[in-house]
């Protein structure tokens, strides 16, 4: 795939540079977790370039999904912030995405200064992918910038609509990720060629599944995802999170797919989602209807290893337990060594959002063929689906 890229870095002294990043961490006491691998360090290098030639930096992201509203909860506060700890200087966040303040607050920069902007998700724009709103935003730059691969499977107005607008150019994170997620897409992956899933977005995930299951050898499912294959199964899942509507791709899924499938036998489940809960192991079949699975239980560990260590390609996304408390994250970072001890014999592709911090907090990061900022734009991609944000970049 070629990509659109800054050829001329010498005239970019004074010009005002949109650069849109994901900056989607989880964020703890409003601290980003983000550390060497993450998503906010890996994009200020190619931020610390600009700021190298004398552009003005003028930072996008989204985080989390506020569906159109403000919701403080969701404040690009913790990036800006982040990125001020990574260049030991302090980058001043704007309130607003688009209007007078952010305009006014553009004026006033100099040669490489950096500004970031608010969460761009806080306008309905943002998801609609609106001509309107890609217009706001590219009044406030005179080039734009895609560095953000994780986020270029969404048609969204500052990753798809804004290149109609402004000089477009892919960043120097997006096209390496590209390049090395293509060489393994490229010619046959080495089989058996093992997908682990897990993580929370489970409406995004099943159909990335879908697309995926025809290319792979075996599918290790964790997490909430793997509550609504156990539903289908016509399992109990007590309290636990699990996607409603997707019971029914996953019933498709299992019809289909059911050699490929490999699902949790057991479970650790609590009774609430807190550090002082104490875990119980249960087999998936004694699931209480107070109880919520929040791990992988010793048995499905056992399992999945067994298929990891015969694997010779390995991706994988998503946490397979409720990792926001370190005691639920067992399962996960069990999984995390297992895999990295493939690295070598086999090729491991680790990417998404919550499953690097995961593997950062491990020591593990540097532990992997490659880490992805993508989670589901990693998948996509792999499924062989064309991606809105880098289409709009082909040259
Ligand atoms: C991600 O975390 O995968 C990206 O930031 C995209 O977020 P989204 O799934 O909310 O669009």
């Amino acid at each position: 795939m070629k990509l659109r890229r800054l050829s001329n870095a010498n005239s970019l002294r004074g010009k005002r540079v949109l650069v849109r990043i994901d900056g989607n961490v989880p964020v703890k006491g409003g601290l980003a977790i983000d550390g060497p691998q993450g998503r906010i360090a890996r994009a200020a290098v190619g931020l610390e370039w600009l700021r190298q030639h004398g552009a003005r930096i003028i930072i996008l992201s989204h985080r989390g999904r506020p569906d159109g509203k403000r919701v403080a909860a969701f404040s690009n506060a913790p990036i800006a912030k982040r990125l001020g700890e990574l260049f030991g200087v302090k980058v001043k966040l704007c309130h607003d995405v688009v209007g007078d303040r952010t305009a006014r607050m553009i004026s006033a920069m100099h040669d490489g200064d950096m500004l970031m902007l608010e969460n761009l998700r806080f306008n309905p724009g943002e998801e609609q992918n609106s001509k309107a709103f890609a217009q706001q935003l590219a009044s406030l730059g005179d080039i734009y910038i895609n560095d953000a691969f994780a986020v270029s499977h969404r048609a969204h107005a500052s990753v798809d609509a804004i290149t109609e607008e402004l000089p477009s150019y892919a960043g120097p994170l997006l096209s390496q990720e590209v390049s090395v997620l293509e060489s393994l897409v490229e010619g046959e992956p080495k089989r058996p060629f093992v997908l682990v899933m897990g993580g929370l977005k489970m409406d995004d995930k099943l159909p990335v599944l879908e697309a995926l299951l025809p290319r792979i050898d075996k599918a290790l499912i964790g997490g909430a995802l793997a509550n609504a294959f156990l539903v289908a199964q016509g399992k109990k899942v007590g309290q636990s999170a699990f996607d409603k509507e997707g019971v029914v791709s996953a019933k498709k899924i299992l019809k289909k797919y059911s050699s490929k499938i490999v699902l949790p036998e057991d479970v650790f489940v609590a009774s609430r989602l807190s550090a002082q809960s104490k875990p119980r192991l249960v087999s998936v079949d004694k699931i209480d209807d107070k109880d919520r699975a929040i791990d992988i239980g010793k048995k499905t560990l056992e399992n999945f290893t067994t298929i990891i260590q015969e694997a010779k390609t390995i991706v994988w996304n998503g946490p397979l337990g409720y990792c926001e408390v370190e005691k639920f994250c067992e399962g996960t970072y069990s999984m995390a060594k297992i895999i990295a001890a493939r690295t070598g014999k086999a090729k491991t592709v680790i990417g998404g959002g919550d499953t690097v911090p995961v593997i950062e907090a491990a020591n593990l990061a540097e532990r992997f063929t490659l880490v992805s900022t993508g989670g589901g734009a990693m998948l996509e991609f792999l499924s062989g689906k064309k991606l809105p944000g880098l289409e709009a970049l082909e040259s």
